[in-house]
C-alpha cells in the first residue's frame, strides 16, 4: 500500500514514524516526495499541485477536523472521499479550554485579578446561573464534548444545530429560523460551527446585537464565521462584555490587527485543540484497514454541505 503524507508543519518525522508503526508494510512518501499511485493521500491545507501530481486514489484523510481548507482546493478530486478527523483527542481538548473560559468569566477571574493588583478587598455579587445560559453553536463531536464538560456547572445549555438534536440537558435550536431564540438565551455564545457558504460571516451586527448585554463570544471554530468589525463595535459599545478567540479570519493573526490589545479580548494562536499524531494517526490506520476490507467509515465529508 502507497500512502502519501503531507503533514502540518514541521512535524513529518513523527507522523511517518506514527503511520509507519500502525501500518507495517505501507510505503509512506511525505510531500513534495509522491509515489505515481498513492492508494490514500493525508493532508492537512494541501497545495494545488499535490493532487495534481498524485494521481487518484482511493480516500483522501483530512488531518483535523475542520476541511473547509481542503475543500477550497481547486484540484481537489471529484468523487474520491474526504475523511475528517473524529475527536482523535481534540474533544478533551476543546472541553477543557471552553470551560476555562467560562469559568474565569463566570467567577470573574480578571475583576478579582485587578481589584488585587489595586490592593482592594472588595466582594463582587455573584451571577445568578440561571442567567448564564451557555450556548453553543454547532452541536457536533466537539460541541458535544463541551456541553458535557459543563453540564455539571449547572448553567442552562442550549445548541444550535442544522437538525435537531435530543441530548439530556440541553435545549436544541435547529436551523435559521430558531437561531434568534437560541442567541438571546446565550449569555456565553461558544461558536463550534464549520466554515461552510452558510456559516461564513454567520455572527454579524445583527446576530450579537440578539445576545444578552453583556455576553461573552467564545470563537474556537474558525475566524471567518465572525464579522471582526461588527465583534469590535459590540465590544466598545459594551453590548459584549468579552471574547475569547483562538482562531481569526488571517492566521497567524496580523500585527496591526485591532484584535491583539483590545482590553475585551483574550485570544490564544489556534491552539484550543490540536491535532494529535499518535490518536489521530491511530484513527487514520484503523479506518484505513476497515476501507481495504471493503467495509463502511465514519468521518466522511459531504462535500454539498461543506462539512
Ligand atoms: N480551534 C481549533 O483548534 C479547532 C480544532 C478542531 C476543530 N475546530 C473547528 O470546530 C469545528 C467543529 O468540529 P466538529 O468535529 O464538532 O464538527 P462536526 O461534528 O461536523 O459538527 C458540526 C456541527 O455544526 C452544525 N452545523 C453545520 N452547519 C450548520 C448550519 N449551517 N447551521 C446550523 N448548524 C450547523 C452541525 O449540525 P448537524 O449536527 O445538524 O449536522 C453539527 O452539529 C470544525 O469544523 C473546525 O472548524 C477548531
Amino acid at each position: 500500500m502507497d500512502i502519501l503524507l503531507q503533514p502540518p508543519g514541521d512535524e513529518a518525522d513523527a507522523w511517518r514514524t506514527a503511520l509507519a508503526a500502525a501500518l507495517p508494510g505501507a510505503r509512506i512518501a511525505v510531500w513534495p516526495e509522491a509515489p505515481e499511485d498513492p492508494d490514500y493521500a493525508l493532508v492537512w491545507k494541501p497545495p494545488v499541485e499535490l493532487f495534481a501530481r498524485a494521481g487518484p486514489v482511493k480516500a483522501i484523510f483530512n488531518l483535523g477536523a475542520g476541511v473547509n481548507a481542503i475543500l477550497d482546493v481547486a484540484s481537489l478530486p471529484a468523487g474520491v472521499p474526504i475523511i475528517r478527523l473524529e475527536d482523535a483527542g481534540m474533544a478533551a481538548q476543546m472541553a477543557e479550554y471552553v470551560t476555562l473560559a467560562v469559568l474565569r468569566d463566570y467567577r470573574e477571574a480578571d475583576a478579582y485579578a485587578a481589584l488585587q493588583h489595586a490592593g482592594r478587598w472588595l466582594r463582587r455579587p455573584r451571577f445568578e446561573k440561571a442567567e448564564f445560559g451557555v450556548g453553543i453553536l454547532g452541536f457536533g463531536v466537539l460541541g458535544v464534548a463541551v456541553a458535557r464538560a459543563l453540564m455539571p456547572f449547572g448553567f442552562p445549555i442550549a445548541a444550535w444545530s442544522r437538525t435537531r438534536k435530543t441530548a439530556p440537558g440541553v435545549a436544541s435550536f435547529s436551523g435559521p429560523a430558531e437561531l434568534p431564540a437560541f442567541l438571546a438565551a446565550s449569555r456565553v455564545l461558544v461558536c463550534l460551527l464549520p466554515s461552510t457558504p452558510s456559516t461564513r460571516g454567520l455572527l454579524d451586527r445583527a446576530a450579537l446585537d440578539r445576545l444578552p448585554r453583556g455576553a461573552h463570544l467564545i470563537n474556537v471554530a474558525r475566524g471567518e464565521i465572525v464579522v471582526d468589525e461588527d465583534l469590535i463595535a459590540a465590544l466598545d459599545a459594551g453590548r459584549l462584555s468579552r471574547a475569547t478567540l483562538d482562531v481569526f479570519r488571517e492566521e497567524p493573526l496580523p500585527s496591526g490587527h485591532p484584535f491583539w490589545h483590545h482590553s475585551r479580548i483574550a485570544l490564544t494562536p489556534h491552539i484550543s485543540a490540536v491535532t494529535l499524531v499518535d490518536d489521530s494517526v491511530a484513527q487514520i490506520a484503523a479506518k484505513i484497514r476497515r476501507l481495504e476490507r471493503g467495509e463502511s467509515v465514519t468521518g466522511v465529508v459531504d462535500r454539498a454541505r461543506g462539512y
